[in-house]
């Protein structure tokens, strides 16, 4: 049993799991949010993907080279500008099953364009979770719904978000990953080396010049991690993982017949702080990146 007091939500985390947090780099904080409001995520995503528009290059393999080039276009422009829309990606070849089973993820604002994941991004509960880890001025830098479907979800290597989403100086994005269902070792829970935020980053994702592909590009290389240093952070249904931007993690694929949705989203610490113009995500006029600590 955890020793948390069973109080409204705004006085949920104690002193010890602050302190926790920022030594491990990251925190499992189970039953943060309720099983409706997880059950209300579920339905709203399975309404936007029963009215989801895919262009046809994010669906389809083309046979030639000259296809193959339009294609890889295509979805690199869907993917670049994907920062202040809500948009589509599935898992690699997989276009004979159908869009439903095969989507990995749906990003990258939610948090702004619709309702119900932008009341739970804002909520009273993520504010002032947001406040007791010392955040003065958050904002929003972008959301992911993700899927990863029984049996085809895919492995995700480990990395550090930081690598993606890049400040200087560095420490202050952090992750909100709330599970929606049990994430199990079985089903692709996520997996960290703790303590391992506190030696910066060796590698990042830049934006690759205008009109090239791919349209991002790596700059230095990902460590090799010790497999045995990596401690699996299974979750119920409901909890939440505040993730370091620099804590290593990876999860395995689900080898299960569960999937194991996931809303997770970033915050970024504004004040004091730079975000690089060569991260692949960057605030538009369209959409800057919205304050956290706003009523919705
Ligand atoms: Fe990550």
């Amino acid at each position: 049993m955890s020793d948390r007091p069973l109080l409204p939500p705004m006085a949920f985390i104690t002193p010890e799991e602050i302190r926790k947090f920022h030594k491990d780099g990251f925190l499992v904080l189970e039953e943060f949010f309720s099983s409706d409001e997880c059950d209300a995520m579920r339905a709203q995503i399975q309404r936007i993907i029963a009215g989801m528009d895919v262009p046809l290059s994010c669906r389809t393999e083309f046979s030639t080279k000259q296809e193959e080039q339009l294609q890889a276009q295509g979805s690199a422009e869907y993917f670049l500008t994907s920062g202040d829309q809500i948009r589509f990606f599935f898992e690699k070849g997989d276009f004979l099953i159908p869009k439903e089973k095969s989507i990995n993820k749906i990003g990258h604002a939610l948090h702004a364009y619709d309702p119900i994941f932008k009341k739970i991004t804002h909520a009273p509960k993520v504010q002032a979770l947001a406040r007791k880890i010392g955040f003065q001025d958050p904002v929003v830098v972008q959301s992911m719904y993700i899927f990863k479907q029984p049996g085809i979800g895919g492995e995700v290597t480990p990395h550090q978000d930081a690598t993606f989403l890049h400040t200087e100086p560095l420490g202050r994005v952090v992750g909100l990953w709330i599970a929606l269902e049990n994430a199990t070792q079985d089903n692709g829970c996520l997996w960290f080396i703790p303590c391992s935020h506190t030696s910066g980053v060796t590698r990042r994702m830049v934006r690759a010049p205008p009109g090239t592909i791919p349209c991002t590009q790596f700059v230095g290389s990902e460590q090799v991690y010790d497999d045995s240093l990596f401690l699996p952070a299974p979750v119920g249904k409901g909890g939440l993982i505040l993730i370091h931007g620099q804590v290593v993690h990876k999860s395995e694929p689900n080898r299960s017949e569960r999937s194991r949705h996931v809303y997770t989203f970033h915050l970024m610490e504004a004040k004091e702080t730079v975000w690089s113009k060569e991260n692949w995500l960057q605030p538009t006029s369209r959409l800057p990146f919205p304050p956290l600590y706003t009523e919705n």
